[in-house]
């Protein structure tokens, strides 16, 4: 049999996903291990895992170098890459959100000044409803845009909502929900079928127990 080949990611999000896939029988005892290799491989369960950046999983899922990737929904909506979506994994759940300081309300005579660090999200967003926006990209801490005068607005995840509170600030749109999905390379999904329809089958199994 071949490797079957995972992309996930460091940290929470690919913790998360190993421990499902552990549980349906894709344990690799290597990365269990204290070690900073990056390609981890189980000879027994014929698997290989592969450690990226959350946002590069989707690059390596599309060009084929892996089989399958475990990434964020907010990834995949603002990376706009060309893979199957296979499983909702029903972890990591927030959600995307545009937000202001309190009291704040849109004029719709101007131009929107918005921080994200989803521009594209945030852009395609702001089209759909005909606003006219100006997104600038920041890549963390997000919310201190509005704070210091640099947007009026911002687009961001939101998982309890303290970060916005503890800064004066509020939701003005729920946008869209987020969570952790299984994305397949679209040859390998053909090629590697029975084995992946069968990974999907038990996670949405196992998901279907937990959630
Ligand atoms: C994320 C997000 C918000 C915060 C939301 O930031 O960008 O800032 O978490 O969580 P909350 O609703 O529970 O407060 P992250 O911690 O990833 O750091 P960042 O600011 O560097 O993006």
């Amino acid at each position: 049999m071949d490797y079957l080949n995972i992309a996930i990611a460091k940290g929470r999000l690919g913790d998360k996903g190993y421990e499902l896939l552990k549980q349906i029988g894709l344990e690799c005892k290597e990365l269990e291990e204290d070690s900073r290799k990056l390609i981890l491989t189980s000879e027994e369960n014929k698997v290989r895992y592969v450690l990226v950046k959350a946002v590069d999983v989707p690059v390596y899922v599309e060009r084929g170098a892996v089989d399958l990737g475990i990434v964020g929904k907010d990834t995949i909506m603002e990376e706009e890459r060309s893979y199957y979506e296979i499983a909702d994994l029903k972890y990591g759940k927030c959600r995307f959100a545009a937000a202001a300081l309190e009291g704040f309300e849109i004029d719709s005579s101007k131009t929107l000044r918005v921080a994200s660090k989803y521009t594209n999200v945030a852009k395609k967003f702001f089209l759909s409803k005909g606003i006219q926006a100006d997104v600038i990209k920041l890549n963390g801490s997000v919310e201190l845009a509005p704070l210091i005068g640099l947007s009026d607005i911002v687009v961001d995840i939101v998982e309890t909502g303290r970060t916005l509170r503890e800064n004066g600030m509020e939701i003005i749109e729920e946008m869209y929900d987020i969570s952790a999905r299984l994305i397949a390379n679209k040859v390998s999904f053909k090629v590697k079928n029975d084995r992946i329809k069968k990974i999907m089958d038990d996670l949405n199994e196992l998901t279907e127990k937990e959630s």
